[in-house]
């Protein structure tokens, strides 16, 4: 079993001294070690597991204690087999013994204004970015309790590729939108540690400091001395690199449009994103 300090070794490069207040700590350790499983058992969970972690999701921090977050657990298998069809070019998705959506939801905050007589004053974007963060640390803080407990989970974003599919599947009305899918179960296959770029690219002090080429591609050179990418992709289109890592991977990704509708469609939801 790797300790928190070999964890953070492995991915970021060398780490420094992991203090001693940190260093024995077996819940830190996990969150250190965690990584996305989309590799699943058929068997399901009981309901009252899915339930708890959604409520565990539901006590972290939330904009101004707004709450404008929810999660939709689908259940209805004709539901669920549609979904799966939208998704299918993410195969492992359909494996999922469990599908959840978290939801934005800006919705009942509004209804809260109908409700009490006074007029909704904040309709610019702020609204959708408020709901979107409150989801996005709702499925984290799934995420981390589902792993604490030995479960395994994936993030699922291309839901957001058939928005309004999915809405129209979910019954979701206005102010209430896809922020991602979650994909959970007992995994078939143990998660592993991808590295991260290096603390000095992503953690400032005082001052922002910008990334640099040189860096990167020491990242690069890190990253695929510990799992190589497989392939290139999209070799057809940009040809094959001789050197291939994150930062080709990741230009390569979006170097192709993807989502273009997402703003043409959360303004159909009833937001206004000026
Ligand atoms: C918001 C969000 C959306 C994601 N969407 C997808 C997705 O649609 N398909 C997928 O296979 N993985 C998805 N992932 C998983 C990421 O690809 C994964 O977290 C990343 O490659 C880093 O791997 P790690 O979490 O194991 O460190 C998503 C992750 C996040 C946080």
């Amino acid at each position: 079993m790797r300790t928190l300090q070999e964890l953070l070794d492995l991915r970021f490069g060398d780490i420094g001294v992991v203090p001693e207040l940190l260093a024995g700590n077996e819940a830190i350790r996990r969150l250190a070690g965690r990584g996305v499983v989309r590799r699943f058992k058929p068997e399901p969970l009981p309901a009252a597991v899915l339930d708890t972690l959604a409520a565990v999701a539901l006590s972290s921090p939330s904009k101004s204690d707004l709450q404008q977050r929810d999660i939709l657990i689908i259940e209805d298998a004709s539901i669920r087999a549609r979904i799966n069809s939208l998704l299918k070019d993410q195969d492992w998705i359909s494996g999922c013994p469990h599908l959840l959506v978290f939801l934005g939801n800006n919705r009942r905050q509004r209804q809260l204004h109908a409700w009490r007589g006074h007029a909704f004053a904040n309709d610019h974007l702020d609204a959708f970015f408020n709901t979107t963060v409150d989801a996005a640390i709702a499925l984290e803080a799934f995420v981390a309790a589902a792993e604490a407990a030995g479960l395994g989970c994936c993030p699922i974003s291309v839901i957001r590729n058939h928005a309004e599919e999915v809405s129209g599947l979910l019954g979701l009305p206005d102010y209430v939108f896809p922020v991602a899918g979650l994909g959970v179960g007992i995994p078939a296959t143990p998660a592993f540690v991808s590295a991260r770029l290096p603390l000095g690219l992503t953690v400032h002090r005082d001052r922002y400091t910008d990334a640099t080429d040189e860096k990167v591609r020491a990242y690069d050179k890190r990253r695929n001395g510990i799992f190589p990418y497989r392939a290139q992709r999209n070799v057809a289109r940009f040809g094959e690199a001789k050197e291939y890592g994150w930062s080709e991977e990741k230009a390569r990704h979006y170097a192709v449009p993807e989502r273009e509708d997402f703003g043409a469609y959360v303004k159909r939801r009833g937001f206004s994103l000026e």
